[in-house]
C-alpha cells in the first residue's frame, strides 16, 4: 500500500502549542508527516533554522510518523522531493482567510498534482501566534499556556536576551 504523506509547513519561530495541536491531528489521519521549516520572505526569524527543526523535534518526539526537516526553497519542490501529495496548513480565524487561499490557489497553479488541506485550529489555541509567544518571552512573562513545556525556559532564555 502506497504511504500517504503530508507536508506541514510554516516558519515555526518558535513552535507553539497550536502548532503542536495540528501536528498532532495531521499525525492521526496521515501515515507519514513531514514537518518543514522553510523562509517566510516576509518575516526575518528570531531562531535559527537549526534551532526552529531542534525545538520542533523536541516537541514532536511522541510522535513515531512525524518527522522535521527544513527547505530552503520553494514549497512545493520540497513536497515534490518527500514524494508527498498534500499540504496541511492551520487556520486559525476568518482573518487567516484571505492569505491561505492565495497561498493555496498559487502553489495549485505551479503544482496542480499537490492538494492543501486546512485544518480549523482548536479553539483554545485560535489566539495564539510565534509573535505574540516572541513578545511575551521578551517581557519576561509565563509561557506555559502557549509552548510545549520542554520548550518553555529555551525560548525564555534565547528571547530574554534579544
Ligand atoms: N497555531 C498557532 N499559530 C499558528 C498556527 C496554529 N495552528 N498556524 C499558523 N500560526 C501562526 C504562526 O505562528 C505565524 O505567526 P507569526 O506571524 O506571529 O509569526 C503565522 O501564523 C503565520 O505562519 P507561518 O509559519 O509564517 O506560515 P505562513 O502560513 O505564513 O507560511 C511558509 C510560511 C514558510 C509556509 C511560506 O512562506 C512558504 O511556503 N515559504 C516557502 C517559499 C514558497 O514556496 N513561497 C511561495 C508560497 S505560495
Amino acid at each position: 500500500m502506497v504511504k500517504k504523506t503530508a507536508i506541514y509547513p510554516g516558519s515555526f519561530d518558535p513552535v507553539t502549542k497550536g502548532h503542536l495541536d495540528i501536528i498532532e491531528r495531521s499525525a492521526r489521519i496521515f501515515d507519514r508527516v513531514v514537518v518543514a521549516v522553510l523562509e517566510n520572505g516576509a518575516k526575518i526569524p528570531s531562531f535559527t533554522f537549526g534551532e526552529r527543526v531542534e525545538m520542533l523535534k523536541t516537541a514532536a518526539r511522541g510522535f513515531p510518523n512525524v518527522e522535521v526537516k527544513s527547505f530552503d526553497g520553494l514549497l512545493v519542490d520540497f513536497v515534490r522531493r518527500e514524494n508527498a501529495s498534500v499540504i496541511v496548513k492551520g487556520l486559525r480565524a476568518v482573518s487567516d482567510f484571505e492569505y491561505e487561499f492565495q497561498m493555496a490557489l498559487l502553489n495549485r497553479k505551479i503544482a496542480p498534482e499537490i492538494e492543501t488541506m486546512f485544518l480549523t485550529t482548536s479553539d483554545k489555541y485560535c489566539f495564539l501566534s510565534s509573535s505574540i509567544v516572541r513578545d511575551i518571552a521578551r517581557h519576561g512573562g509565563n509561557l506555559d499556556e502557549f509552548v510545549p513545556a520542554e520548550l518553555v525556559d529555551y525560548i525564555r532564555e534565547k528571547l530574554s536576551k534579544s
